[in-house]
């Protein structure tokens, strides 16, 4: 892993943000996603001991533009960005399919580019 620039989508997350932390003791370059919030809150990454090591992004994994952005200059892609709740799913199903399904094709496509 040393030496890798690595992206980690959903680094603002549970799994993300201890990937990230474990990628940064093996000395991977990490570019963190975090999913923008108007309130500029970074999630799990917050509380980090690494944050200084790491590079932060904001955004959204449903923008194709943005992802074809960020996978640019990196070796290795983590795709850890999703809604996870399933009571809100049956809510709003719709954004379940442009976050998990479009955002994962995004993130796919932009990374074979
Ligand atoms: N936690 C578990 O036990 C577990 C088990 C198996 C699989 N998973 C899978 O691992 C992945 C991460 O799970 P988690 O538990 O860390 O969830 P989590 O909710 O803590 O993290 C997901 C992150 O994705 C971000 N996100 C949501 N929509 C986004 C968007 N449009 N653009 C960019 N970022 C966005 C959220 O801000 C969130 O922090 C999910 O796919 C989940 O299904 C989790």
């Amino acid at each position: 892993m040393k030496n890798n620039t690595v992206l980690i989508t959903g680094a603002d997350g549970f799994i993300g943000s201890h990937l990230t932390e474990a990628l940064v003791k093996e000395g991977a370059n990490i570019k963190a996603l975090s999913y923008y919030n108007s309130f500029n809150n970074w999630g799990w990454l917050e509380s980090i001991d690494c944050q200084k090591d790491i590079e932060i992004l904001t955004g959204d994994v449903r923008d194709h533009n943005f992802c074809n952005r960020i996978t640019k200059n990196v070796n290795i892609v983590f795709h850890l960005a999703a809604l996870v709740a399933i009571p809100y799913s049956y809510i709003a199903p719709d954004s379940y399919v442009d976050t998990n399904i479009k955002g994962t094709l995004n993130i796919c496509k932009a990374a074979l580019a």
